[in-house]
């Protein structure tokens, strides 16, 4: 098979299959930016030929007006706003609005939206019981999956989600509770009490309430620390079609229920490839302990037999500097600077990111800083303990989550997700009474 450019018309995309001949003419499909598909949607019922891409190293799998990445030119936008003038400007809500309706709010429908997510902050109290479920040790992202899941227990069949109006009913349920159910595995983890959201509070300052009040005394909250945790949940909103984000849209394509479908996708986050990279950005920069100590641990994620990378380096897309890596290195010097932190990680990840992008190896494949870099010392400064920096981004990023389900379900020609594989496996084989199988040839086959 010969993929080859149509010489009729730029607009097509020709493939041959030379072992029978036949041809077919693929539309290449352009969107408003970014490269480029063709659509191979007739490929398989015209020539009997499916495409091969694990890792959709090629594969666009949906369209999308949310969220664009530009991987060459180091560039994000959220519904056409980059990133920079919205993490200068915006606070996470309304930001969470602009994902979710599509464009920025007015001052009165920024006012209406924030009321509505302060005012839904509270679980069903049933909920809290789930918790004592746990062990005390659960990684609170373990935590976070099952009792995000259980949400669907609460809010169920009876809700139908082809309605825009459920929909934005269950977004606003996500939004407004995932704080409190987050901050609330923590709480369980520590043996404290739970305390309740206050709705007195901006979303961030009462994530940090949630996190560290005791019903003993007055939490003051920290308005620098406030500001950096907004902040963080702002850039963390939406990233396109992420791991995390193909598992929603695929989950979600069976028409289940949304809360379990979230949770499918703060299963996927916690991986180290995706968002745990945060967390073991941390532990990396510590098994690294000084700078002297450096060299040695980029030797070692230069050798190919040495499963050990560089966490928080390297992206899928981007192929120069995430700019969420430049707004949060650069918050990340304004918040030790404002708290008086003098944290030594912070030495170390700036002379490993120094020493990185001045060696071949990393300049080679493009290799730089992503999100998860810098984000994890801003994190220890304001007292989040290092297990929950996977959680804070589970926060952020259920909006971007919701935002694809909707947007999936908004498509008229929405289809089960099903992708097909090239089987490799043995055939015809001749079934033998469990009395006549020998160790050898089971263990053969
Ligand atoms: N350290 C050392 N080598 C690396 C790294 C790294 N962090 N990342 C990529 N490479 C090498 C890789 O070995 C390969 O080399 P070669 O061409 O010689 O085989 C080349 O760079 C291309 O890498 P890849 O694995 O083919 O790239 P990918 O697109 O499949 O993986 C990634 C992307 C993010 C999983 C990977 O860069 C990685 O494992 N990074 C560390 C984990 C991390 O920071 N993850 C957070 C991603 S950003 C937050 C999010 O959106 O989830």
């Amino acid at each position: 098979m010969s993929p080859k450019k149509s010489k009729k018309s730029t607009d097509t995309v020709t493939i041959t299959d030379n072992s029978t001949g036949k041809s077919i003419e693929l539309p290449i499909r352009r969107g408003t930016e970014g490269p480029s598909v063709f659509d191979i949607g007739k490929l398989a019922q015209t020539l009997g030929l499916y495409t091969f891409d694990p890792g959709f190293r090629s594969t666009a799998s949906c369209s999308s007006a949310i969220t664009l990445i530009d991987g060459e030119g180091g560039r994000l936008t959220y519904r056409g706003y980059s990133i920079e003038e919205l993490a200068e400007n915006s606070t996470y809500l309304e930001v969470c609005y602009l994902l979710w309706y599509g464009d920025l709010p007015t001052k009165q429908q920024l006012q209406e939206f924030t009321r509505t997510i302060t005012y839904h902050t509270m679980v069903h109290e049933g909920l809290r019981d789930f918790y004592k479920g746990f062990r005390r040790d659960a990684h609170p992202m373990a935590i976070m999956v099952g009792v995000v899941g259980a949400l669907s227990a609460f809010y169920h069949d009876d809700i139908d989600f082809s309605e825009q109006h459920s929909r934005n009913i269950a977004a606003h349920r996500l939004i407004s509770k995932m704080p409190t159910i987050a901050a609330w595995a923590y709480r369980y983890s520590q043996g404290e009490p739970f305390p309740y959201p206050r709705n007195d509070l901006t979303y961030a300052e009462n994530f940090l309430h949630l996190m560290f009040s005791y019903p003993t005394e007055p939490y003051q909250v920290n308005p620098v620390a406030a500001k950096a945790m907004d902040l963080l949940f702002l850039l963390h909103a939406d990233h396109g079609q992420n791991a995390s984000a193909s598992t929603i849209r695929l989950a979600g394509s069976s028409q289940a229920n949304p809360f379990a479908c979230v949770s499918a996708s703060v299963g996927t986050l916690w991986g180290p490839a995706h968002g745990g990279a945060n967390e073991a950005v941390i532990s990396m920069l510590e098994a690294i302990g000084s700078v002297d100590r450096i060299d040695m641990f980029l030797e070692r994620a230069k050798d190919k037999s040495d499963p050990f990378r560089l966490m928080g380096f390297g992206h899928r897309v981007y192929k120069a500097y995430d700019p969420r890596a430049t707004l949060i290195r650069k918050v990340c010097n304004d918040v030790l600077r404002e708290l008086e932190v003098d944290d030594p990680l912070f030495d170390i990840a700036q002379e490993l990111e120094e020493r990185a992008l001045n060696d071949d190896y990393f300049k080679s494949r493009n290799l730089f800083p992503n999100v998860d870099f810098y984000s994890g010392i801003i994190l220890r400064a304001i007292g989040i303990p290092t297990n929950m920096f996977t959680v804070i981004f589970t926060i952020g990023r259920t909006i971007g989550w919701i935002s694809q389900w909707n947007e999936m379900m908004q498509d008229q020609g929405m289809r089960i997700g099903r992708p097909r594989q090239l089987y490799v496996g043995r055939q015809h084989c001749t079934y033998q009474p469990i009395d006549k199988r020998s160790n050898e040839e089971t263990q053969s086959k």
